[in-house]
């Protein structure tokens, strides 16, 4: 007859051996990653590129499920609400760790408290283009255009609270525009409908125009940023084309808050060492993306960035006066 003491060694050795922590065993099984925008915009090519690589790294299938709507923040606050055990992570961007919390007044989540932060993917200037047969010849030329006809205008974007939708109204503000904005899954669709010349411009992630401009199905007027861009060097910067708009736009990988650090440091290494490949870099270069300096990189890099960017949007977009509600 074994005593009791005997009986409770064996049950914790049985625990503490079948209980082996998962983090040690992470990840054990396929992880997904949720895209808040509809397949084939900026946010879904930069995860699927990056994903690829993060799942040989890690051993396990990554598998990306595009959760588009309401800029973004439907797909996000799945994420945030998503059991906090490695399995489900989401990648977000400006638009809805940043802009979203002062465009939704009933938000579900909190871009800096919701979220275990992995790091950001990348980042890239917005691009001013507009559909093929634009008259306008230069960036100064369309905002004359557009000021004197915008009202018979339509501006495509990704939804209220989307990169896309926030530099347009920033953009159309600046220059007292106002057309009539139309909303898509993301940026994927509503590029293809600029290109079929169903809308009249967008502002969009560069990464995800230049395909297209190259292939003369639109036109690129400027890249919102200081300098012009290797990838698009016969496209001006606004700040060439003296004109005082620039948006930087960034792309973040996210788990939901909980999730045990020792699994998010797995996912944040994984993701560095995809930044690091030279096929990710390479491809990078051609879209017009840049991975974050191993300073900006990490769960301390990104939520630095959320913070800064929340409470620096915040005030423009109340600014402007707009709410999605
Ligand atoms: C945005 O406009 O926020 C995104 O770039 C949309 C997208 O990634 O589809």
């Amino acid at each position: 007859m074994r005593c009791k003491g005997e009986l409770m060694l064996s049950a914790l050795f049985v625990l503490v051996m079948s209980g082996v922590p998962a983090a040690a065993q992470y990840p054990s099984k396929p992880i997904t990653v949720i895209v808040p925008f509809a397949a084939g915009g900026p946010t879904d090519v930069v995860t699927r590129l990056l994903g690829d690589h993060m799942s040989r790294t890690l051993g396990q299938t990554i598998i990306v499920e595009n959760v588009g709507g309401a800029g973004g923040t439907i797909g996000m606050t799945r994420a945030a609400q998503a059991e906090p055990d490695g399995y489900t992570i989401a990648v977000g961007n400006t638009g809805t760790q940043s802009a979203a919390p002062a465009l939704y007044p009933n938000l579900r989540y909190d871009p800096a408290a919701s979220f275990a932060q992995i790091g950001v993917t990348n980042f890239t200037p917005e691009a001013i283009v507009a559909k093929k047969s634009t008259a306008a010849s230069t960036l100064k030329q369309l905002i004359d255009y557009l000021k004197a006809n915008s009202q018979k205008l339509i501006y495509g974007h990704a939804g209220v609270g989307s990169i896309s939708h926030v530099a347009g109204l920033l953009f159309n503000a600046e220059f007292g525009l106002k057309p009539t904005l139309v909303p898509y899954r993301g940026t994927g669709p509503a590029l293809q409908a600029l290109v079929a010349e169903q809308l009249d411009y967008m502002i969009d992630q560069s990464l995800n125009v230049i395909p297209q401009v190259k292939a003369g199905t639109i036109k690129a007027y400027a890249v919102a940023a200081s300098e012009r861009l290797a990838s698009l060097s016969e496209v001006p910067s606004t700040v060439e084309a003296g004109v005082d708009f620039t948006f930087r736009a960034w792309n973040a990988m996210v788990a939901p808050k909980g999730t045990p650090k020792e699994i998010v440091g797995k996912l944040a290494d994984a993701l560095s060492k995809a930044l690091d490949d030279p096929n990710v870099q390479e491809r990078y270069s051609e879209l017009g993306s840049s991975a974050p300096t191993p300073g900006e990189r990490g769960p301390a890099g990104l939520q630095k960035l959320v913070e800064s960017e929340v409470a620096r949007i915040t005030p423009v977009i109340k600014a402007a006066g707009v709410t999605a509600d």
